[in-house]
């Protein structure tokens, strides 16, 4: 990978691209790890050798002894959530608090969050958004209507619960009054939050303050994004998306660190596309080849274990996120789970009521009735945990140029299998992607 100080890994499509992995393999060169947003609806799986571990809230770069974990302010932190994970991770033998740090902004994601996020679901029901259930939109709600309650607050047990008190006269109101369920116990969630809180409250602190002394002390800083652009809450398939700003501005926002910090911004997606929850995917395989690409590439989510939706990848919806995020490179995962197919295709343009478009459209009416504009490729075999660009089928080799030229955006790496070691790095600008022989092309 280039050498720039920091960097920022982003989702470029609709989550689980593998950036759990790609955090977790670059973290060895990095000082700090930093979550800048969403919640334990993240679900970023690390295999490691026979072990398999899946982070929640905790940054990818847990597993590396040197490296300090922050969860930033723009992250809505469930204290229970929290406590249960640093738990998991101690009993497989990792000392979590010694390097971890949470910034004290960030926004409480409490039990009656979680109980009006299952509540409205329930309601919508067939137009249901189909979230991770973890209360990630009642959470940023509350922050942006200015009655959260902040890591800060825990702290301080009698400001805590006065606050609690507040909130919950209102939510409860709704919970009772609109969504016809049980109220929920001011006591009993004071209890559960303190009790879970005493685990990690010495960690909680200004991580703005920290993240500008490591970058003053010539640190290097690594920024994890969680979902991907196009479940963004401004750039993403609204309302079907989720409530925080997973494009590169939430970066910055979401961790205190301007965006000149942000040296190089890299996207990762992967070689087809998958979705979880409802919403528009224009290149959604609803056959044998989507079901064949689900079951090859363990397609079923991490933190809810839903299955995953499974479709080619959509070069237009990429562009989108390359644009809005300003990627300057991308990481491709998973081509080894294309391996096999005769042919396998690209989305290079939408056709929206017999006109040929190229953008993603704003309303969700029109992007539902696109269809898929394809360029077909011959398939491969036998890319699985290969590591030399030269060993990789001419047909691969042929995709990744395509993806490359389509896009306009050099592919740094690509990712051969789940585990640290099953990558291919492609240096710089004379990529070797650029070399792929004339005769080929
Ligand atoms: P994240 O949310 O973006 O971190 O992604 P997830 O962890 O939810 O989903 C990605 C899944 O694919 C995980 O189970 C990874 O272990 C796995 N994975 C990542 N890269 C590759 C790859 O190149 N090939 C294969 N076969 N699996 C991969
Ligand atoms: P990682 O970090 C994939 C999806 C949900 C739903 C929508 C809103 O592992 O890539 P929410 O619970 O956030 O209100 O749900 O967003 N979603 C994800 N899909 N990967 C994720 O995270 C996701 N986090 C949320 O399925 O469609
Ligand atoms: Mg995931």
């Amino acid at each position: 990978m280039r050498n720039f100080k920091n960097k920022l890994i982003l989702g470029a499509q609709w989550g689980d691209e593998g950036k759990g992995k790609i955090v977790d393999l670059l973290s060895e060169n990095f000082d700090v790890v930093v979550r800048f947003q969403g919640g334990n609806n993240a679900g970023h799986t690390l295999v490691i050798g026979n072990r398999t571990l899946k982070l929640h809230l905790i940054p990818s770069g847990i597993l590396h002894s040197k490296v300090w974990n922050v969860i930033g302010n723009g992250v809505v932190l469930s204290p229970l959530a929290l406590y249960e994970e640093i738990q998991g991770l101690e009993r497989e033998g990792l000392d979590v608090l010694s390097r971890l740090k949470i910034s004290d902004c960030a926004t409480l994601l409490l039990p009656i969050h979680v109980a009006l996020d299952q509540a409205r679901e329930a309601k919508r029901g067939e137009h249901k958004i189909g979230t991770t259930g973890r209360g990630i939109g009642p959470a940023y709600e509350d922050k942006i209507a200015r009655r959260a309650i902040r890591a800060l607050d825990l702290k301080n047990p009698s400001v805590f619960k006065a606050k609690l008190s507040e909130l919950m006269d209102y939510h409860n109101f709704v919970l009772k009054h609109y969504f016809a369920q049980t109220e929920i116990s001011v006591e009993e969630q004071f209890e559960s939050v303190m009790r879970a809180a005493e685990k990690f409250k010495a960690n909680i602190g200004d991580t703005v303050a920290f993240l500008h002394q490591a970058q003053s002390a010539g640190k290097a800083i690594l920024f994890e994004g969680a979902q991907g652009a196009l479940l963004d809450i401004d750039h993403g398939t609204y309302p079907y998306v989720t409530s925080s700003n997973t494009t590169a501005g939430g970066a910055s926002t979401g961790s205190g660190m301007g965006p000149l910090f942000l040296d190089d911004i890299v996207g990762v997606s992967k070689a087809y596309t998958t979705r979880v929850g409802a919403g528009p995917f224009p290149t959604e395989l609803l056959d044998k080849t989507g079901e064949s690409i689900r079951e090859k590439g363990h397609e079923y989510g991490t933190t809810t274990g839903r299955a995953r939706r499974c479709g080619w990848l959509d070069l237009v919806a990429l562009k989108r996120s390359i644009q809005v995020s300003s990627l300057q490179s991308l990481v491709i995962t998973k081509l080894d789970v294309l391996d096999g197919f005769s042919e396998v295709k690209l989305c290079i343009a939408y056709e929206l009521d017999g006109k040929r478009i190229e953008d993603v459209p704003s309303d969700l009416a029109e992007f539902s009735r696109c269809q898929a504009i394809y360029e077909t490729y011959p398939g491969w075999d036998k890319t699985a945990g290969l590591c030399e660009f030269e060993q990789l089928p001419e047909s691969a080799k042929r995709y990744l140029q395509a993806i490359e030229l389509i896009t306009g955006v050099e592919i740094q790496m690509v990712s051969t299998g789940p585990e640290r070691n099953q990558n291919i790095w492609c240096q710089g600008k004379d990529s070797n992607l650029h070399r792929v022989s004339p005769a080929s092309t």
